[in-house]
């Protein structure tokens, strides 16, 4: 009878996303190498207040890894892939899958150089979760991502086949990961303020917001990509309907103290925006300030 060759998964970075994800595989019996930069012996995930342990330890160092990986989830900060560029020497063969579970639209231009042989698929990761004090991780909301459709990408679904993390592939996938950057874009607006959703119902939020989501959009278009003009309002809605104690992830960085995803999600409209000739007088002031916030000097 012919053995069935289970894959070898990792996940690098068992953050918020990273724990979840590893959650999902774990709780089907396809339990992750699992490789960061913090010792621990297990993670947990935490559900509407419902803990999930999943077996450690954490690897903290590359000298523990043998073989290279069947696929590899990246869910290290865009900010941290130098620091761990040797994760991926020491995983990423031929063969391998890099999902990169992280923000923004330059997976594939920021991973490369670290995975030169690999085959790397972004993702648009869509469920919000968040590291407690305690280290565990709180998912709030249903876990999914979506996919480019390549065959690539169909590795990586097949893995999260069964599992509760929705994978979808989508042939729109850029028109989707430039809809959530102009999300995340705007919730760099939180970041300034260090205030949660709840501070889009002021008018002059709002009305920032707007005029912001609508320069982001006309990047979007200048890049080709077929977003339509009621974009800038329905993400608007979506955090003034949002519990008013909604956080972003770059809020959570801001008040630890930690670097800014600035550059992937608010400098890359600027960026762009540059490269096609579209003026971006929001971006002007809202990058440096972003920039500052996070690196300093002062
Ligand atoms: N959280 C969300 O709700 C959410 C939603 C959508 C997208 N995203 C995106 O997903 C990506 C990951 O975000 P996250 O919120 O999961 O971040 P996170 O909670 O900070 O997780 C990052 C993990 O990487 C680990 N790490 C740091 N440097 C490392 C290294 N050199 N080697 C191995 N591991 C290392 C960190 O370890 P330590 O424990 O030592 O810090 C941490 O466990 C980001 O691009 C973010 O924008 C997040």
């Amino acid at each position: 009878m012919a053995t069935k060759i289970i894959p070898v998964v990792a996940v690098v970075g068992p953050g918020a996303i990273g724990t979840t994800v590893a959650a999902m595989l774990h709780e089907v019996g396809r339990t992750p190498l699992l490789c960061g930069r913090t010792p621990r012996d297990h993670l947990t995930l935490l559900e509407d207040g419902r803990p999930m342990t999943v077996p450690g330890p954490v690897r903290t160092s590359q000298k523990q890894i043998t073989h290279a990986a069947d696929l590899v989830f990246l869910a290290v900060k865009t900010t941290q892939i130098d620091a761990a560029a040797e994760w991926l020497s020491a995983l990423v063969g031929p063969q391998t899958v890099v999902c990169v579970l992280q923000n923004g639209i330059e997976q594939i231009e920021m991973v490369r150089p670290h995975a030169p042989g690999g085959h790397i698929v972004p993702a648009v990761v869509w469920f919000p979760a968040q590291t407690q004090s305690d280290g565990s991780v709180r998912l709030r909301g249903e876990a999914r991502l979506t996919l480019p459709d390549t065959a690539a990408a169909r590795v990586v679904a097949q893995a999260l086949q069964g599992t509760r993390c929705a994978a979808d592939l989508a042939e729109n996938f850029s028109s989707l990961a430039w809809r959530k950057l102009l999300q995340n874009a705007v919730a760099g607006l939180m970041a300034l303020t260090h205030r949660r959703s709840g501070m889009f119902s002021r008018a002059d939020i709002a009305g920032l917001a707007l005029a912001y989501l609508r320069e982001c959009l006309a990047v979007a278009n200048a890049e080709g990509i077929e977003l339509g003009v009621e974009v800038p309002q329905e993400i608007l809605g979506k955090f003034q309907s949002a519990p008013a104690d909604m956080g972003t992830s770059i809020l959570t960085d801001r008040e630890t103290g930690r670097p800014l995803e600035w550059d992937i999600r608010n400098g890359i409209i600027a960026r762009r925006g540059r490269a096609h000739g579209v003026p971006t007088p929001i971006s002007d002031i809202l990058v440096p300030l972003l920039a500052a916030a996070s690196d300093g000097p002062g």
